[in-house]
């Protein structure tokens, strides 16, 4: 049995990472996390506190980060700032959180020799052209696109770096696009989802032609742990699903899938330097680690992460409005009012 620390727990994919834990290992699991508005101490409700506690504090505060860092046997480093359309309005949140924060958890891992797991992303490797055969790879260039990207890149650099120059016993993934429960209302699908509750059309940003490549979070934390457990140290590991899906057919699916026209949606202006097309090959991982993805079926975890949001709509509800008000600031609907469903 181990003592994990997991950084940004209270957030989508982390909380997920916690739950999965709890659920396969005997681990003892503290997270650390500054409860942002991206944070939902829901997604944490019910654990057993024998095996966890939450504590809330900043991954850039050198105090906190060296008294849990110190007693942890891993750290799983989840915590980040994490949409690309508000680093396009304010970077200096992803400046401070991703950059120095994780150069906080990087110094107290190197004062106390704990084993460190650094969570990144495929936005690290800039976008791939549409009709493109070719996908990511551990070997491909560092190119990104947004300050949010800019600054995971940053952080995977200063993670090798603490390794190679000072011992650091440190791996990172880089994974792709995470759907599944717990995910906030401003990503992706489930804004699209919780607009089709709300009788608003879904928004697609540009023609809707851009692909991410889908991974469900559960196979996401069963390949991070399996890097944890068995992963080389100083390695990147690549995590993705086979998942590639344009825009248009994510939405398409979740209006059929809701009953409705698969046409009802609104195309509405583009999202400046929209990448376009992620694709991952997790050959590493698969070959070395054995890792293979449960949720093959993208349909159905769809299906599946719908029916969630239907049925947990007090753990979404208030951050609906809000976040629909931040993308009116923001200037990224269509400068016109939500055109309700017919
Ligand atoms: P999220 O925005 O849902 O959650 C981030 C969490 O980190 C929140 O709980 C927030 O309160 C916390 N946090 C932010 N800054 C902090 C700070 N300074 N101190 C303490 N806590 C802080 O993000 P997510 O989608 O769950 O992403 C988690 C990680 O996974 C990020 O590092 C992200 O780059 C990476 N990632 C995400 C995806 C995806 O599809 N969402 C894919 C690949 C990698
Ligand atoms: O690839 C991994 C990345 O995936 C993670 O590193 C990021 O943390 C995570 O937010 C996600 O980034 P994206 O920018 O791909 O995710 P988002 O959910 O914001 O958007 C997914 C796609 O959908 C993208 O092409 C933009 C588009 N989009 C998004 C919104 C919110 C729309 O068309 N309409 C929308 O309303």
């Amino acid at each position: 049995m181990g003592r994990f620390l997991v950084t940004g727990g209270a957030g989508f994919i982390g909380s997920n990472f916690v739950h999965y834990l709890i659920r396969t290992t005997e681990h003892h699991v503290t997270v650390l996390d500054k409860l942002s508005y991206a944070a939902n101490p829901a997604s944490l409700a019910g654990l057993p506190t024998s095996r966890f506690e939450l504590v809330v504090g900043d991954i850039s505060d050198p105090g906190i980060v060296d008294q849990l860092v110190r007693s942890a046997d891993v750290v799983v480093h989840y915590a980040a700032e994490s949409h690309n359309d508000n680093s396009l309005f304010d970077p200096a949140p992803f400046l401070q959180s991703n950059i120095i924060g994780t150069y906080t958890l990087l110094e107290a891992a190197r004062r106390h020799g704990t084993r460190f797991h650094h969570i990144s992303t495929d936005e690290v490797y800039g976008d791939l052209a549409l009709e493109d055969p070719a996908r990511f790879t551990e070997a491909t260039a560092y190119n990104p696109s947004s300050p949010y990207s800019a600054t995971k890149a940053g952080s995977d650099l200063l993670v090798r770096a603490w390794v190679r120059s000072f011992g650091v016993a440190a791996t990172i993934s880089n994974c792709s696009n995470n759907y599944g429960p717990f995910q906030h209302v401003e990503k992706f699908i489930p804004r699209q989802i919780t607009n089709v509750i709300d009788g608003i059309r879904p928004m697609l940003y540009g023609a809707g032609n851009n692909v991410r490549d889908w991974i469900h979070a559960d196979d996401h934390s069963r390949a991070v742990l399996s890097i944890i457990e068995r992963g080389r140290i100083g390695e990147t590991y690549l995590i993705g699903a086979n998942g590639e899906r344009s825009n248009k057919d994510v939405v398409e699916l979740i209006l059929k899938q809701m009953g409705l026209p698969a046409d009802s949606y609104d195309l509405v202006p583009d999202r400046p330097g929209h990448d376009l097309r992620y694709g991952i090959d997790s050959t590493k991982l698969r070959n070395e680690l054995g890792w293979a993805p449960e949720y093959a079926d993208f349909e159905a975890g769809l299906d599946a992460t719908i029916t969630w949001y239907r049925e947990h709509e007090a753990w979404w509800r208030p951050q609906k409005a809000g976040t629909e008000a931040r993308y009116m600031a923001q200037n990224n609907t269509s400068k016109k009012a939500p055109r309700t469903t017919p």
